[in-house]
């Protein structure tokens, strides 16, 4: 099910930076693990607050550029960049991910959460992440919370705010479905990507983990 609503930037960013900052480091780290992606430039796309991206510098030599669709959001991620003294290894974009504004072959590692479920072209956004990574660069896309008591404990804090409802969860159940993951790999074929494996746990969520190889022997197309 695909959402297509703006989101609300100050209420977002709250939840971000209180109930579900403890996910980010997590997060951060399993992308570390599974690409063991270090060095060069990140782009963390529809970045929010911005807070995996800012996970991603503090654990790491990237350079992260936070790229995001709304103005609002990129405000508050500035503002974290200052008060966090990391001017020299960050920098921001605003813009659609279907349309990203840099230069084919430049981004060593693309991370997004959280995004990709309001994407309405998601073969577009695929093709167009495809482009600018880099030879040997990857991509991890999807949705999660890092491990399955952080998301029970969120689920818990955010059915008491909604006040009693399970709305929340609902959601996270839809966008985390095998529907979703048919979904992606739709678009991830109607996108001519090849080379790519999709993690999808109770633990770690819907990810995407899309690699540029230089080469294509086998054309082989991993999904786990
Ligand atoms: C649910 S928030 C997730 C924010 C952040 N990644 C996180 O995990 O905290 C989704 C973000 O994606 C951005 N977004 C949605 N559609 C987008 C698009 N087509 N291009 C760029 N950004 C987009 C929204 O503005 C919002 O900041």
């Amino acid at each position: 099910m695909k959402i297509s609503m703006k989101i609300d930037a100050q209420s977002f960013d709250y939840l971000a930076c209180t109930v579900f900052a403890p996910v980010y480091p997590v997060i951060a780290g399993q992308i570390l693990e599974k690409t063991r992606i270090t060095q060069g430039t990140c782009l963390d796309i529809g970045c929010g607050g911005g807070y995996l991206g800012l996970a991603l510098v503090q654990a790491t030599d990237l350079l992260v550029l936070f790229l995001d669709e709304s103005e609002e959001m990129l405000d508050l991620v500035r503002r974290r960049i200052a008060e966090n003294g990391l001017e020299d290894r960050t920098d921001t974009l605003r813009g659609d991910v279907t349309d990203i504004g840099l230069q084919d072959d430049t981004v060593d590692l693309a991370v997004s959460r959280g995004s990709v479920f309001f994407w309405e072209d998601c073969t577009r956004a695929f093709r167009e992440i495809y482009r600018v990574l880099a030879p040997g660069g990857m991509a991890y896309i999807g949705g999660g919370f890092g491990s399955a008591p952080l998301l029970e404990a969120i689920a818990q804090k955010m059915k008491v705010r909604n006040h009693g409802s399970d709305e929340w969860y609902e959601k996270v159940e839809r966008n985390l479905s095998p529907d979703t993951r048919s979904r992606f790999k739709t678009a991830l074929k109607a996108a001519e990507i090849s080379y790519y494996s999709i993690i999808h746990n109770n633990e770690e969520g819907l990810w995407i983990i899309i690699e540029k190889r230089t080469s294509l022997p086998n054309q082989q197309l991993l999904d786990k």
